[in-house]
């Protein structure tokens, strides 16, 4: 457990349901008399909320993996800092739609294996780890056709394309099994309230 508090993290393809899961949860634990801290990334705090912007709109080959590697790290250092430890500090639950381990599936794998780059620059930079992840899991054709019919301008990931988004699904299934103490899969291929119950049971037996 990071401080007092407890560091949550939700993770998936784009589409998978993580949004609604996160805004779910954290009304539960509202209702229930929980303090929480809904945010998420890339964003979460002003600074990083500018760079969300640089990163998911423009053309897909705007940034080489490098430099995009690069930017999420910042935004991820300027959220931890000033939004994230203030909150864990004041004992919230913290909710975080995505974390690290989207880097290392994004950056990590989709154009080449810069995987041990960003762990390098994870651990120099970053350091921690959620208490607890949900892998929201769905076939990716059906989450990216979710995910399409939403129809904003940061579509950057989406526009590279299913192959992409089913390399992604492979490669969290394969994360939560790496560290399995950490990561619970919940199946979202089924109604938003089904898959909200599974993940309050999920939660509330953590705490
Ligand atoms: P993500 O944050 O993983 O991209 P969202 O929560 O934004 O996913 O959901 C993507 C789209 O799919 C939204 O339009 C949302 O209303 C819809 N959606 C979310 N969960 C479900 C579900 N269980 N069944 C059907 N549609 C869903
Ligand atoms: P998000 O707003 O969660 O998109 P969605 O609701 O479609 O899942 O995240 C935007 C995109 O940013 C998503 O395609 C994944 C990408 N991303 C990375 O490439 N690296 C990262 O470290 C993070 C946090 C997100």
């Amino acid at each position: 457990m990071s401080g007092q508090g407890l560091f949550l993290s939700f993770e998936g393809i784009d589409g998978s349901g993580k949004s609604t899961q996160a805004r779910l949860l954290d009304q539960a634990l509202q209702d229930r008399g929980i303090a929480t801290l809904l945010t998420r990334e890339p964003g979460g705090s002003p600074g990083a909320e500018e760079i969300r912007a640089l990163v998911l709109q423009g053309d897909p080959d705007r940034w080489s993996a490098e430099t995009e590697l690069l930017l999420f790290t910042a935004a991820r250092r300027d959220h931890l800092e000033r939004t994230i430890q203030p909150a864990l500090a004041a004992g919230k639950v913290v909710i975080c739609d995505r974390f690290a381990d989207s880097t290392r599936m994004y950056q990590g794998t989709s154009r080449g294996d810069l995987r041990a780059k960003v762990d390098a620059l994870h651990d120099l930079m970053i350091g921690v780890e959620p208490d607890m992840t949900l892998l929201i899991d769905m076939p990716a054709d059906m989450a990216l056709s979710r995910a399409k019919a939403r129809a904003t301008d940061e579509e950057r990931f989406e526009d590279f394309g299913v192959g992409l988004q089913q390399q992604m699904r492979d490669g969290f299934l394969q994360l939560a099994q790496d560290a399995p103490e950490r990561f619970r899969v919940i199946d979202g291929n089924r109604t938003s309230d089904v898959v909200a119950r599974d993940v309050l049971d999920v939660v509330l037996s953590a705490l």
